[in-house]
């Protein structure tokens, strides 16, 4: 029917862990499992949305790409590999998005130089290669741009992972994130030291730039996806 509240509009979801080159058959990576990503993928697709999935690295299956019928949204998805191939697929696919999450855990720095050919220990020394890293772009903060360019009405969703430090607590840094990303709203973990990574349960609190009450939830990634998707229908709903 078309009477759920993300009916007719496009989500693009981005997940999983990018993996950063360093020769034809290694990488930088890191411990992202996908899951909290595939369970916004879920709640948004149930609540109607046609979504655009774009997986890095996922240590779990994928939906299957469908097209719209009478049945339900579409699902369109799309691999990528770095972080330079997730932002090119996510500018992409965000250029006619209504909504736009970005879950995926982006390595925040690439090699410098990607060897050509498998990199060789010495057979004469004991010598270690340095690797040198170069920063990776903000890719969030480069939808909110795009976003402003093209003057669009658009939802842009970010994730954190915060431990909290010793002025701030996890929220508080939450806070000045969302800020300095330029988004709607910002789900912020708490994490301690490998308390998310690859667990079904998770605690976030969702905080909206609209100054509206944070929302906490303590629970399974598919019900922190569910308040997530609720606060996203809000937010469309408050602007339409
Ligand atoms: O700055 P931080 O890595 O904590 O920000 C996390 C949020 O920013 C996540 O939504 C993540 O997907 C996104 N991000 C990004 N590009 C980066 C690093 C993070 O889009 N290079």
């Amino acid at each position: 029917g078309t009477d759920l509240p993300l009916t007719g509009l496009r989500a693009v979801v981005s997940t999983g862990g990018t993996q950063e080159a360093l020769d034809p058959v290694r990488y930088l990576g890191n411990r992202s499992s996908g899951k909290q990503g595939l369970a916004v993928v879920r709640a948004l697709a149930a609540a109607g949305a046609d979504v655009d999935l774009v997986a890095a690295h996922v240590d779990v299956p994928l939906p299957q790409q469908r097209t719209q019928t009478n049945g339900g949204p579409s699902m369109g998805v799309t691999r990528v590999g770095s972080a330079l191939e997730l932002k090119e697929a996510m500018e992409a696919s965000a250029h006619d998005a209504d909504i736009v999450v970005m879950t995926a855990a982006v390595a925040d720095f690439r090699p410098a130089q990607v060897a050509g050919t498998k990199i060789k220990k010495s057979t004469d020394n004991d010598d270690a290669p340095v690797i040198q890293l170069v920063r990776n772009p903000d890719i969030l903060r480069s939808l909110v741009q795009q976003r402003q360019d093209q003057a669009r009405d658009q939802l842009i969703v970010g994730f954190a992972a915060e431990t909290g430090d010793d002025q701030n607590d996890p929220v508080s840094l939450g806070r000045q994130k969302l800020a300095r990303k330029g988004c709607d709203l910002l789900c912020v973990n708490q994490v301690g030291t490998d308390l998310v990574f690859g667990q079904d349960t998770t605690a976030v609190t969702i905080l909206a730039a609209d100054g509206s009450e944070p929302v906490t939830v303590a629970g399974s990634k598919d019900d922190v996806a569910q308040a997530l998707t609720e606060q996203i229908v809000r937010l469309h709903q408050r602007s339409h």
